[in-house]
C-alpha cells in the first residue's frame, strides 16, 4: 500500500504549572550548578507535577485539546495508545484510566512501553490499526511523570528530566497529507545502560530495594550519549530515505529533547540548519516519550508547522529504542 495512509488531525499538550529552575536544586542539597546543567544539556528549567497531577491527568488534558482541534468526540475514538515509562500504577494500564476520564466508551486502550521512542512507536501502531480497518480514529499520547521515578539524590539524572504530556489524533489519510515514512529499531543488549533495575516482577519491591534506591532510574550518561548521537543519525537517514527526501526538503526537524548537544549533532548529520530545528529542552528538560508531541503542538501553535509543512521526527531512548518519521501536514 502506498503512503500516506494516516495523518495527524489535531494535537494537544498538558503541562504541570509548577516550574523548577536549575537554581532550585540547591534547596534540595543537590551539588550542581545552573552553568553545569546548561553547558552539558541545554536545560534551564523543567515542569514538575504537583497537587495530584498524574500521568493520567496530564494525558487527559493533552488528549482533550487534541480531540477538540480534530473535532473528535469521545464516542468517536476507537483506540487510545498511551506511551509511558512512568505509569500511575503497574496494573491495569494508565490508558484505561485515560479512557474512563475521557468517556471514550468505545475505545480499546493500552499502554505502550518503548521509553522515549514510545510516541513514534505509537503513531506507527496507530497507522497499522487504521490501515487494517480496525480503527477510524486513534488517540496517541505520550505522558510522563518522570519526577516520580527519579532518584532525587542522584545529580547525574535528577537534573535532566521533567513532567508533561502531548497527544495527537490520528485518522486515515486524505489526499497527500500524513505519514510518508517511519523507522523503528531496538537493541535490548544495551538495556542496562538506562533502566530501573528493581521493583518489577523479577525483583519485586522490598526493604532492600528501597534502601538501595534501585527502583529509580539509573543511567550511564556518557555511553547513552554516544549511542543516542549514532542512532539518531541512522534514524534520520532511514526516515528520509523511506520518504525519498533529503534534509533540504525538511521544513522542520522535531527531535527528541534530551540534550541540546545531541539535537545539534542530529541536525548537522541530516544537513538541516539549526533555524529549522525545534528546541524546547531548555524549558521542559527531557519528558521522555512526551517531548516530541509537546514540541509538535507548540510548533503548530506558533505557526512553525502548517498545512504543507514537511516534518522529520527523530528519537532515541531506553531499551535502547530509536525511531523516526517523516510527516507532511
Ligand atoms: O532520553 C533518553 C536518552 N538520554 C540521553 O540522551 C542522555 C544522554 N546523556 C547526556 O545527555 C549526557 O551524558 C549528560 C548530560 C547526562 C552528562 O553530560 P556529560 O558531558 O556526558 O558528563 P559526564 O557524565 O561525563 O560527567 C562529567 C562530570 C562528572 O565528574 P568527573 O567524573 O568528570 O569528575 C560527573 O560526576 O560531571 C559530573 N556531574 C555533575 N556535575 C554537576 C554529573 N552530574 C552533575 C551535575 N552537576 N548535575
Amino acid at each position: 500500500m502506498k503512503r500516506p495512509l494516516a495523518y495527524i488531525a489535531g494535537t494537544g499538550r498538558g503541562l504541570p504549572a509548577g516550574v523548577m529552575t536549575n537554581h532550585d536544586f540547591a534547596a534540595l542539597g543537590i551539588e550542581t550548578t545552573h552553568d553545569w546543567i546548561v553547558e552539558r544539556s541545554g536545560i534551564h528549567e523543567r515542569r514538575i507535577a504537583r497537587d495530584g497531577e498524574s500521568t493520567c491527568s496530564m494525558a487527559v488534558e493533552a488528549a482533550r485539546k487534541a480531540m477538540d482541534r480534530a473535532s473528535v468526540t469521545p464516542g468517536e475514538v476507537d483506540a487510545i495508545i498511551l506511551s509511558t515509562a512512568s505509569p500511575d500504577r503497574l496494573l491495569p494500564s494508565t490508558a484505561v484510566d485515560v479512557q474512563a476520564a475521557l468517556g471514550a466508551t468505545r475505545a480499546a486502550a493500552f499502554d505502550l512501553s518503548a521509553a522515549c521512542s514510545g510516541w513514534l512507536y505509537g503513531l506507527t501502531v496507530a497507522e497499522g490499526l487504521l490501515t487494517a480497518g480496525s480503527a477510524e480514529t486513534v488517540v496517541v499520547i505520550g505522558s510522563e511523570k518522570m519526577s516520580a521515578i527519579l532518584d532525587w539524590t542522584d545529580r547525574s539524572t535528577c537534573v535532566l528530566f521533567g513532567d508533561g504530556a502531548g497527544a495527537a489524533v490520528v485518522k486515515r489519510a486524505k489526499q497527500h497529507r500524513g505519514i510518508l515514512s517511519s523507522f523503528l529499531r531496538s537493541d535490548g543488549t544495551l538495556a542496562d545502560l538506562l533502566h530501573r533495575p528493581h521493583g518489577g516482577a523479577r525483583t519485586p519491591l522490598s526493604e532492600q530495594v528501597l534502601r538501595d534506591r534501585t527502583h529509580f532510574v539509573k543511567m550511564a550518561g556518557r555511553e547513552v550519549f554516544k549511542y543516542a548521537v549514532r542512532s539518531m543519525a541512522e534514524a534520520a537517514d532511514r526516515a528520509l530515505d523511506g520518504a525519498r527526501l533529503t534534509g533540504q526538503d525538511i521544513d522542520l526537524l522535531i527531535p527528541h529533547q534530551a540534550n541540546v548537544r545531541i539535537i545539534e549533532a542530529t541536525a548537522k548529520h541530516a544537513n538541516i540548519p539549526i533555524e529549522k530545528v525545534f528546541i524546547n529542552v531548555d524549558r521542559y528538560g527531557n519528558t521522555s516519550s512526551a517531548t516530541i508531541p509537546i514540541a509538535l503542538d507548540e510548533a503548530i501553535e506558533s505557526g512553525r508547522v502548517h498545512e504543507g509543512s514537511t516534518v522529520l521526527f527523530v528519537t532515541f531512548g531506553a531499551g535502547f529504542t530509536w525511531a523516526s518519521m517523516v510527516v507532511r501536514f
